[in-house]
């Protein structure tokens, strides 16, 4: 089946049991089984999507993450209560004194802060490596994981996913890739050889703005680790936002096309501005991560990153305070438009005013593209000074 009819027919065991389109949202804490030989085989945890008590869900989260895992391609996921609790549990059921860690210096801000305010004084060797390095020579014999996240935050650098798995995997190291930018409608995490894709569902997956997931895919034996990590943790999701997933997912792969034919219109709209220096979208021709996003993913629905030209403190706030259509907002993937300005964390520490680039991140919601260019047209005018407006949308083929 393809993607998009497995978004609307999976996960719908328990739908039909309850003669009904949609699963029952089953909440309890406490699961009740129907025979000492029952209680015995799941308290064992032999199954992974099977009920053992609330915390480790509820038929409603197995329904979910059975679908999450038939879409990624694999064949188990683990659902956790945020997108970095799905992070940070991966990377803690690789680490602890005495082992290496190789980390993609892009990733996610509170991900690197994991990593060095937790993982690092709590004995394991994290290392951060470039996008444009070959991983092979920094692998070493205590190497328990390599973590990317594709393309960067902010940044947007893409990574070569199938060289990295390949140097690794020769050294029996497993990958995991922070894959929520392309979801598994653009990005076949398994096929390129990821052992963990992780997705905040909490952006596209769910895409409405109003809850926070994580999902974990991967074979049986590479979430073996993380998934003791969140039993013993209770790192798992909660029904409520698992059922909300579900529906948010029926709609994942319409969602992702209309996404990702604005995200291209405003993105090429963008850089024929003046006051717009350049826009860091790997699915540009321009773009130097083009041939890697071309080669691993089968589109792209943004968010994206502007560089603007040099300008005042007070013309950059004037920029962003004039946009009325676009929230501001750390956040990206749901119905509504957003912007941030966006310092890369790594380079937090090295940032002044004056040697910052004026960079803001776009996430392009689901309006009108038209719309949304007036309103980007009016907030560089004001920085410039002028009245004039940017002019006629070209809607803009996919690259
Ligand atoms: C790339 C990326 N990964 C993970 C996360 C964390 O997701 P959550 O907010 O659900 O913890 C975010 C949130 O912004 C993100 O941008």
């Amino acid at each position: 089946m393809n993607t998009e009819t497995l978004l609307i027919h999976a996960a719908r065991q328990t739908a039909t049991a309850a003669h009904s389109v949609s699963p029952p949202l089953v909440r309890t804490s406490t699961t009740v089984f129907a025979s000492y030989d029952a209680y015995k085989q799941a308290q064992g945890g032999l199954v992974f999507d099977g009920p053992r008590y609330g915390r480790s869900g509820t038929s409603t989260t197995f329904e979910l993450q059975r679908a999450m895992a038939r879409i990624a391609n694999t064949e188990a996921c683990i659902a956790t209560g945020s997108g970095l609790a799905a992070i940070t549990a991966v990377l803690a059921a690789h680490a602890g004194p005495g082992h290496h860690i190789l980390v993609g210096a892009g990733v996610y801000g509170p991900t690197r802060v994991f990593c060095d305010d937790v993982l690092i004084p709590s004995g394991t060797d994290v290392e951060y490596f470039a996008h444009d390095v070959d991983v092979s020579p920094l692998l070493r014999e205590n190497t328990s994981l390599v973590f990317v996240e594709t393309p960067a935050s902010l940044t947007m650098e893409m990574w070569d996913v199938p060289a990295i798995c390949a140097a690794a995997h020769d050294r029996g190291v497993p990958v995991a890739c922070d894959a929520t930018w392309g979801t598994p409608v653009f990005f076949d995490a398994h096929a390129l050889g990821i052992d963990i894709s992780i997705h905040a569902a909490t952006k596209f997956i769910n895409g409405h703005s109003d809850l926070l997931l994580g999902l974990a895919t991967g074979t049986l034996d590479a979430l073996a680790g993380v998934r003791a990590y969140c039993d013993r943790n209770g790192t798992h999701a909660a029904p409520d936002t698992c059922w909300l997933t579900l529906r948010g997912l029926r709609t994942l792969a319409v969602r992702m096309e209309r996404h990702q034919r604005s995200a291209f219109a405003v993105a090429r709209w963008l850089q024929s501005q003046s006051g717009v220096q350049r826009v860091l979208f790997p699915a540009l021709e321009t773009d130097p991560g083009y041939k890697l996003w071309q080669s691993q993913f089968s589109g792209a629905a943004g968010p994206f990153t502007v560089e603007l030209a040099p300008c005042s403190e007070e013309a950059f706030t004037h920029f962003i305070d004039s946009l009325s259509l676009f929230g501001l907002g750390t956040s990206w993937g749901g119905f509504e438009s957003l912007v941030m300005p966006a310092v890369p964390h790594h380079l937090r520490a090295l940032a002044t005013p004056a040697n910052t680039p004026r960079l803001v991140r776009f996430h392009i919601g689901l309006e009108s593209p038209q719309d949304l260019c007036d309103d980007l047209a009016a907030a560089l005018a004001a920085v410039r000074g002028d009245g004039g407006t940017g002019g006629q949308l070209q809607e803009a083929g996919i690259g």
